[in-house]
């Protein structure tokens, strides 16, 4: 299976892809947190890629592109994958077509989740990763057990401020790749307002009528 996951910032794509992943075997390839390794890094490559993520801008094309077909290639594309947060451009999503058209495949499909802007703020502001085992919470809504409270992080980009940026370069950038998954027959779109589990039943729901055989 090969999906793309789609959605505005904090609309659960990566809370859906960690299950997806779990259900179907899959590796989840998040571009969010591949850009983050980088910039943990403090390299050069790693510099460039915060000036653009404390802004709420996308990184450049050619370099989310590259760092995506590395990760696929050196990954067995036949075990399928869930790529979390690409694409987010047209581009991308004709450079993902063509790499995997090279040898021979295709995605199988594109999963829109959609949450009203109003729902964003507080999902955000209420996130908690934790550094151990990945895992996302939010404070509210996914609540996290008391004795790890301590370790849990905080993004550096989930301040109301970047928030705002990361949502309207979302809605300038996302429209042409919907369309591009929709007019190749491809795109499932869910209401990711109900709770996570209910949004990942309506996914597998939405998946196995399309891929019987999934
Ligand atoms: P990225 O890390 O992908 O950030 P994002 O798209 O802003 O998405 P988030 O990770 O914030 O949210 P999510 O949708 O995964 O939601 P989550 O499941 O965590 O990208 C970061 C930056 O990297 C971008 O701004 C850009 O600069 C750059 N970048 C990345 N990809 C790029 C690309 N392809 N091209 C160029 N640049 C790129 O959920 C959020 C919270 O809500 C959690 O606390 C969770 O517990 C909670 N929650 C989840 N589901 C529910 C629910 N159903 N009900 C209630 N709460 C819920």
């Amino acid at each position: 299976m090969r999906l793309v996951m789609i959605g505005a910032p904090a609309s659960g794509k990566g809370t859906q892809a960690h299950k997806l992943t779990r259900h179907f075997n899959l590796d989840h390839i998040s571009t969010g947190e591949m850009l983050r390794a980088e910039e943990a890094k403090r390299s050069e490559l790693g510099m460039v890629v915060e000036s653009y993520l404390k802004r709420g801008q996308l990184v450049p094309d050619s370099l989310v592109v590259k760092l995506v077909g590395e990760r696929l290639a050196h990954n067995h594309l036949a075990q399928g994958f869930i790529l979390d947060g690409f694409p987010r451009t047209l581009n991308q999503a004709l450079a993902l077509d063509q790499a995997l058209g090279e040898v021979g495949q295709a995605i199988d499909a594109a999963l829109l989740i959609e949450v009203p802007d109003s729902a964003v703020l507080e999902r955000i502001t209420g996130r908690r990763a934790d550094p151990e085992t990945g895992r996302i919470y939010h404070l509210k809504f996914s609540p996290p057990p008391p004795e790890i409270l301590h370790r849990l992080e905080q993004r550096d980009d989930d301040t109301a401020e970047v928030m705002q940026a990361r949502l309207n370069t979302y809605h300038e950038r996302i429209a042409p790749v919907v369309a591009h998954y929709r007019d190749r027959g491809q795109l499932i779109t869910v209401d990711g307002s109900p709770t996570p589990d209910a949004v990942f039943q309506e996914l597998l729901h939405q998946l196995t009528e399309r891929h019987p055989n999934s």
